[in-house]
C-alpha cells in the first residue's frame, strides 16, 4: 500500500506535523468539506490549530455521535468538537446529528447533505484498538453509508474513559458515517498516537484487508497519509 507515512516526535511536533498536513491537504481546495474526529488522538493537532489563528475556513462534517442524549448533554461529540476546535476556528457550516431525534432521520438528513453538496473533501480520523474508524467496528461492511449502530462493550469502556462515570450510563447506540462514505473523501489523514495503536495500525495499512479491521479499507484508497507518533508507528516499514 502506498501511504504518507508523517512520524512526530512528541505531543507538540504531533500537532505541528498533523495540521501542516492538514493544510497541504486543504491547499487549493474551494470550500472545503472535512470530516473531524473526536477521541485523545487528535488534541495536539487541535491545540496546534487553534493557537495558530491561521485556519482556512471549512465545512465541518460529523463522523459520529452518540444516539438518545439529549441535546444538552456534555458527552455530546458535537459540543466536544465545538468547544475544542469549531468555536475558536469559528467553523460556521456544520453538518452533525442530532443525538435526541429520530435516527431513521438524521441519517436521511446527512445522506441528503451528501447527495447535494458532495462527499468529504479532507476525512480526518482515528484509529480504535480494534480497528475500528468512527463508530465501524470489526464486522462493518465496506458498501455501507451512514448508519445507526450498537457499540461494542470494548468501544462503551474505552469512552467511558472519556467521561467518567459521573455523567450516568454510557449510550448503547450512535449515528456513524459507514466506510463507503469514508472512502468517497478524496484524501485521508489518519493519526494515531500511542504504542496501543502500534500493532492494530501494521495490521490495518499492511494485513489482509477485511471486514475485520474495519480501517483496512485505506490500502485501496488514494492520497492517504498517516500522522504517528514514534509508539505508534514503530512496527510500520520506515
Ligand atoms: C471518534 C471516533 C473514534 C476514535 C477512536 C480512537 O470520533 O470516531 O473512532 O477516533 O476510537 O480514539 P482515541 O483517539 O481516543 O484513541
Amino acid at each position: 500500500m502506498k501511504y504518507n507515512l508523517i512520524i512526530a516526535d512528541d505531543d507538540a511536533d504531533f500537532g505541528h506535523k498533523a495540521k501542516t498536513a492538514f493544510y497541504d491537504a486543504l491547499n487549493g481546495i474551494n470550500r472545503p468539506k472535512v470530516i473531524l474526529p473526536t477521541g485523545n488522538t487528535p488534541a495536539p493537532f487541535y491545540k496546534d490549530l487553534r493557537e495558530s489563528g491561521d485556519c482556512p475556513s471549512f465545512t465541518y462534517i460529523a463522523l459520529d455521535e452518540y444516539t438518545g442524549l439529549m441535546e444538552d448533554d456534555k458527552r455530546l461529540f458535537k459540543k466536544w468538537l465545538a468547544q475544542e476546535i469549531l468555536d475558536p476556528l469559528e467553523i460556521k457550516v456544520r453538518w452533525t446529528f442530532n443525538s435526541a431525534a429520530n435516527p431513521a432521520c438524521e441519517i436521511e438528513k446527512m445522506r441528503a447533505l451528501f447527495f447535494k453538496n458532495g462527499h468529504a473533501d479532507v476525512a480526518i480520523l482515528g484509529i480504535g484498538e480494534n480497528g475500528h474508524v468512527g463508530f465501524n467496528e470489526p464486522g462493518s461492511p465496506f458498501n455501507e453509508s451512514v448508519r445507526h449502530v450498537r457499540l461494542t462493550e470494548e468501544t462503551r469502556k474505552a469512552n467511558m474513559a472519556y467521561w467518567g462515570e459521573q455523567y450516568g450510563v454510557m449510550p448503547t447506540h450512535a449515528l456513524t458515517l459507514g466506510i463507503a462514505d469514508l472512502i468517497e473523501s478524496k484524501k485521508t489523514i489518519l493519526l494515531a498516537r500511542g504504542a496501543a495503536k502500534a500493532e492494530i495500525l501494521q495490521r490495518a495499512l499492511h494485513g489482509e484487508i477485511t471486514t475485520d479491521v474495519p480501517a483496512s479499507y485505506l490500502q485501496r484508497q488514494e492520497n492517504v497519509t498517516i500522522v504517528a507518533d514514534r509508539a505508534a508507528a514503530q512496527l510500520l516499514p520506515h
